[in-house]
């Protein structure tokens, strides 16, 4: 595939479909939309504002150090604190789909449709991609940012049209896009991370002492495993608790399970064959996390599993 015609292509579609009009996009600084955002940004330039949604389910530091990142790349992106939206949206619930529903409906609904009324936004830019849009109509997974492939319409239901450049591609054609649009290594060959971000990577209730530890266990995680090949990795909080040994006393504590695949395009993974000390290094920081006493590796391939855990 020639990727410089692509860019050029979306760039004259853009431009066709969004007129004199405004746009909005939201950054959550993983590479789809990062590349969403540039592309947007080449297309629209001031017509289109990107914002970057603080929903409390970011990794660590990471709001401030993507709005900065994009800055220095002369793209500015509003910080838009909903934390306590999305954490209450989520109170209560287990179940995955209803996790994902909520966080949709959060975002679209209530953040996003405000914020696009507000600036009278009439197109919103998703980095929505083709493994996205395969597993939601396939029925393995409601990604959170599927809207049309799942009956909504956008634009009776919240007021603006969804543009979806993104959508022929899968992430290896999104990372050629990248390079094309000359954006830093740091983005273009950084690893997936979902829209629902942390939530993806809690087993059962996300509240935010769980969300803390989840939080601490993938910096942990990020950083140890940042020199290897691997497609992507990730700490994920388990539901359920084991005993354990704490200061010399029986102890009934939390699970952390430690995921790292090769993929190519996330449709199929396996699990990387990571050397033992690496593995025991990572064991042995993630139990020192406050409440944490056992730490798993998971071999699953996909199928059966997915990558994610909702
Ligand atoms: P799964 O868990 O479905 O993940 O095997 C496949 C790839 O997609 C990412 N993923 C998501 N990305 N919104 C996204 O933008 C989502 O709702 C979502 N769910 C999973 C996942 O990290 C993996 O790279």
């Amino acid at each position: 595939m020639d990727y410089k015609a692509f860019v050029e292509e979306q760039i004259a579609s853009i431009r066709s479909a969004v007129g004199d009009h405004l746009a909005i996009n939201a950054l959550s600084g993983g590479v789809d939309s990062s590349v969403v955002t540039v592309l947007g940004h080449r297309s629209l330039g001031k017509q289109l504002k990107t914002v970057f949604i603080e929903n409390g389910l970011m990794r660590k530091d990471e709001p401030e150090r993507v709005v900065k990142l994009f800055a220095g790349m002369g793209i500015p992106v509003q910080l838009v604190d909903a934390r306590a939206d999305f954490l209450n949206a989520l109170k209560g619930l287990t179940d995955p789909e209803e996790k994902r529903n909520a966080i949709t409906r959060t975002f679209y609904e209530k953040v996003f449709g405000k914020l696009a009324r507000e600036i009278g936004a009439g197109f919103l830019f998703h980095g929505t991609i083709l493994t996205d849009i395969e597993e939601t109509v396939a029925g393995i997974k409601r990604q959170h940012n599927i809207l049309a492939q799942v009956g909504i319409d956008p634009e009776k239901e919240y007021g603006y049209q969804v543009l979806e450049p993104l959508k022929t591609l899968r992430k290896d054609g999104v990372r050629e896009v990248a390079k094309v649009l000359g954006l830093p290594a740091e983005i273009a060959q950084r690893i997936p991370f979902p829209g629902p971000a942390l939530a993806t990577r809690i087993v059962g209730e996300v509240t935010e002492e769980r969300l803390a530890t989840v939080r601490d266990a993938t910096a942990i995680v990020e950083e140890e495993l940042r020199d290897t090949e691997a497609f992507q990795y990730m700490a994920v909080l388990l539901n359920d608790r084991a005993t354990g040994i704490m200061n010399g006393k029986r102890d009934f504590g939390q699970i952390i399970v430690v995921r790292c695949i090769h993929s190519v395009d996330a449709r199929t993974a396996t699990a990387v064959e990571l050397p033992w000390k690496k593995l025991q290094r990572i064991c042995e920081r993630v139990t020192a996390l406050k409440g944490v006493n056992r730490c798993l590796y998971d071999l699953t391939p996909k199928p059966p599993a997915t990558i994610e855990y909702i």
